[in-house]
């Protein structure tokens, strides 16, 4: 194999001459290298007892399967991204305005954001999560810090506590739960284990299984909640359930960790929203959240999320968390250093302007309600074709995904026999669904449960 010569400075004879000659330096090095080489191939140390094939991600291997696919009549119910009427991407229109306004700031350079990420922007994110009137913020006992969305909140909030928990070091969550959550939290040593969640009879919530099963996971354990539009299951408890829950947490003084992706995603506004979050605060609980603005903004691609750390009311409360907030300066700068500005600073433009925030909430507005309507529509539809089964669920869930009670054979055919697209546990993404695919859905649907039952 040859080595490539480096540029010579000094108008030395070119190297191919000096090759051809057979005693230069670098021909020299061609011949040991062609000697070692065999060697060296054959040997690894990451063999593949050490380093086994992994398993493609299952959503982003879906979404790859679907570009893939050349039928006109594909469908994309996998992975949870907004899409309009037409199937394509919304780039919201109040972010094409706050994108307009940065690409017109003479002002605006690349240099480095702070570890903790723009301050205008981590501070609304808290007051947009916790209200802006929270105790919490009252009395500066909360920390945030701009991560890499969602995924990157969660990351760094389970980092903190592999390193910093004295609890239980295992982390409850849902059954199921966004697939992601089981790999983060044991990538940093913090073993999941569930909790009952989704009743597969009623598909809703199985209240009982999950409060029991928190009162019985050992004292001071994780528990991590979602806040709502659940993923993937789109089934929330009621306000009175968090209630319930809340005390059972406190009976056995948990650590309530949430992780929140869909905000004003579920009911459209963003108050209802965050309402267990706050509630949670308001009873004066020590917890993290986890806060996505990749749905709620559709800033998918541009990461830009929040991790907040709230600690209990009490004199030492603030020294707490600047000692917590401290920890997790110096976890950030060592994963990554500081956190990308793009995306930041769209939300930030947005939420820190009052005529801005008010088109962002048009939008959400707009994108909840399509998808109750296509919520209304599929159940419509599924009741007058008669499909064997109840279906009531596809209205009772809420936010981006379903869980229809689809099981992996049928989403399978409904794969192969129509290029539909749908994770194996029968999630969809609603918003996947239109005005023109919704009646092909349902058909579809139909004739695999019809056969199947
Ligand atoms: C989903 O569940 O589809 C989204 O949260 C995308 C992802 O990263 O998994």
């Amino acid at each position: 194999m040859p080595v490539s010569s480096p540029p010579s400075s000094q108008g030395a004879s070119s190297t191919s001459d000096s090759a051809a000659a057979g005693s230069s330096p670098i021909s020299r090095l061609n011949n040991i290298a062609s000697h070692i080489a065999p060697k060296m191939a054959s040997t690894t140390n990451f063999p593949s007892d050490v380093v086994p094939q992994a398993p493609e991600d299952p959503l982003f291997g879906l979404m790859a399967a679907f570009r893939a696919d050349e039928s006109p009549d594909k469908v994309d119910l996998g992975i949870g991204a907004y899409r309009d009427d037409n199937a394509k991407p919304w780039i919201l229109p109040v972010v094409k305005k706050a994108d307009e306004i940065l690409r017109n700031d003479p002002d605006l350079n690349h240099e480095y954001a702070p570890i903790a990420g723009i301050q205008s922007f981590t501070s609304k994110a808290a007051e947009l999560m916790l209200g802006a009137d929270s105790p919490a913020l009252k009395e500066k006992r909360s920390a945030s810090i701009q991560t890499i969305s969602g995924t990157g909140a969660v990351h760094l909030g389970a980092l903190f506590l592999a390193k910093f928990f004295k609890g239980n070091r295992t982390v409850y969550v849902s059954n199921p739960t966004w697939a992601n959550h089981h790999q983060i939290f044991s990538n940093v040593g913090i073993p999941t284990k569930q909790y009952p969640y989704f009743d597969k009879k009623t598909k809703g919530l199985d209240f009982e299984g999950m409060k029991n099963a928190i009162k019985d996971a050992p004292e001071r354990s994780i528990i991590l909640l979602h806040p709502c539009a659940h993923n993937p299951t789109g089934v929330d408890p009621t306000l009175d359930q968090w209630k319930e829950l809340a005390e059972v947490i406190r009976s056995k003084n948990h650590f309530p960790f949430f992780d929140s992706a869909y905000q004003g995603f579920a009911s459209g506004n963003l108050a209802r929203d965050a309402a267990s979050v706050r509630y949670f605060i308001e009873q004066g609980f020590e917890l993290l959240i986890a806060q996505s603005f990749a749905k709620n903004f559709g800033l998918y691609g541009e990461r830009a999320g929040c991790f907040h750390a709230v600690t209990a009311p009490g004199p030492d409360a603030q020294t707490t968390i600047s000692r917590i907030a401290s920890q997790l300066a110096i976890l950030q700068r060592s994963e990554i250093s500081n956190p990308p500005l793009y995306g930041a600073r769209i939300v930030s433009l947005v939420l820190n302007d009052a005529k801005l925030f008010a088109e962002w909430e048009d939008n959400l507005t707009t994108m909840s309600g399509r998808i109750k309507d296509m919520r209304n529509s599929l159940r419509a539809k599924l009741e007058e074709l008669g499909t064997p089964g109840t279906w009531n669920h596809i209205t009772d869930q809420i936010g981006m995904f379903s869980f229809t009670g689809l099981t992996e054979e049928q989403v399978m055919r409904l794969r192969k026999e129509s290029h539909i697209y749908m994770t194996k546990n029968g999630r969809i993404s609603m918003a996947g669904l239109n005005t023109k695919n919704i009646d092909y859905f349902a058909k579809a649907v139909h004739a695999v449960v019809s056969s199947s039952s």
